[in-house]
């Protein structure tokens, strides 16, 4: 038997991949069918929103169908927690509606994959598809197990990358949009549909091969400008923040000692992460706002971002303390998106047990 091995792919290859797949969705959604996730971990921050949160948006308006999958069991991988999970669930699908997710539009549907059975048991097959060292193999887990700092690895950790595959299919998606540290998945996911029709559906594919599409949207850094936007860095502004918080966070952000202000991302990280988030918030380029401040410094750069930001997070914020008074409708979104998935899954099922030979 000829080896396969997953292969982890180039950001390259697959950047120049999502560039033609966008094409492909606004010539044809309704070819198409998306599906994303999240974990339930806690509220979004500003840099989920300018990083991932947008980009769903804008590719759900193209008129593709959009599953978005809220992975409950995942958050069990590489922490002890669960008391939370239920509340983060709840928070998770707010920041989405109030982000312009519509899940009034029929074409919208968020669940959490704890709820659809039919789903789950997909992984069951999966796992007789991949081989350990290809688990074991995977960079986004071993980058994951390193920095949870884990004493011992439970058996999900390696695993979930092929329920993941399990969320991805279940509803024959066709579509990813994901950020780069999810290719390793989708590539395993590829492979797994690969296989499945190989070994079972030779003359009739049962899946199709998901494709990633990475966005091109801005990595936006932390209040530090030294890493990443992340809660648990302690340098994010919530999307749930207030003005007043929003102001005493960008005030205390890290900038450098040199009082003209220029955009130099390279030299200059703090200061053009915030003048980054300025051009986001008012559709100017960062250089432009650069020159228009000049020797005004810092200050008066982060008075600008202050009330850009404020002003543009208003009516999410508005929309977002509604939907926090209304927990019954958010119960209500949740079981129309399990109902949704559900119904997708139990298809799915049922086809895959045929042609595996255990339809009785
Ligand atoms: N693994 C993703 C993360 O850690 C979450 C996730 C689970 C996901 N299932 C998915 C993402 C399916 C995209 C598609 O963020």
């Amino acid at each position: 038997m000829a080896v396969e091995h997953t292969e982890y792919g180039t950001f390259e290859a697959s950047l120049a991949r999502s560039r033609a797949l966008e094409k492909e969705l606004r010539e044809n959604p309704e070819k198409h069918k998306i599906l994303t996730g999240d974990r339930p971990t806690g509220r979004l921050h500003i840099g989920h929103y300018f990083g991932s949160l947008q980009n769903r948006v804008r590719l759900h308006k193209l008129g593709v169908p959009t599953f978005i999958v809220i992975a409950d069991y995942q958050v069990l991988t590489d922490r002890d927690t669960f008391e939370t999970i239920s509340e983060n669930v709840h928070q998770l699908v707010i920041d989405y509606i109030a982000a312009g997710l519509d899940p009034h539009d029929g074409k919208t549907f968020i669940f959490p994959h704890s709820h659809v059975p039919e789903l789950n048991q997909l992984l069951l097959p999966f796992l007789t598809l991949v081989t350990m060292a290809e688990l074991d193999r995977n960079p986004t887990v071993k980058e994951e197990i390193a920095a949870a700092g884990l004493k011992s690895i439970n058996a999900g950790m390696y695993t979930y990358p092929v329920h993941q595959a399990a969320d991805i299919l279940f509803c024959k998606a066709t579509v990813v949009p994901v950020g780069k540290d999810q290719l390793p998945h989708l590539e395993l996911t590829r492979t797994i549909a690969r296989r499945f029709n190989n070994r079972f559906a030779k003359d009739q594919p049962v899946f199709p091969e998901p494709q990633a599409l990475l966005s091109e949207a801005p990595l936006i850094l932390g209040l530090d400008g030294a890493q990443k936007m992340s809660k648990s860095r302690n340098n994010a502004i919530m999307l749930s923040a207030d003005e007043d918080e929003t102001a005493q966070l960008i005030k205390k952000a890290k900038t450098d000692s040199e009082r003209r202000i220029t955009y130099d991302p390279e030299n200059r990280p703090e200061v053009s992460n915030l003048l980054l988030l300025t051009s986001l918030t008012t559709g100017r380029p960062p250089e432009e706002i650069a020159e228009e401040i000049g020797d005004g410094g810092a200050g008066q750069l982060k008075r600008m971002l202050t009330e850009s930001l404020n002003e543009y997070l208003r009516p999410l914020r508005a929309r977002r303390r509604e939907l926090e008074q209304d927990p019954a409708y958010i119960r209500q979104v949740l079981r129309d998106g399990i109902k949704a998935a559900r119904e997708e899954a139990i298809k799915t099922l049922e086809e895959v047990r045929a042609v595996m030979n255990m339809a009785f």
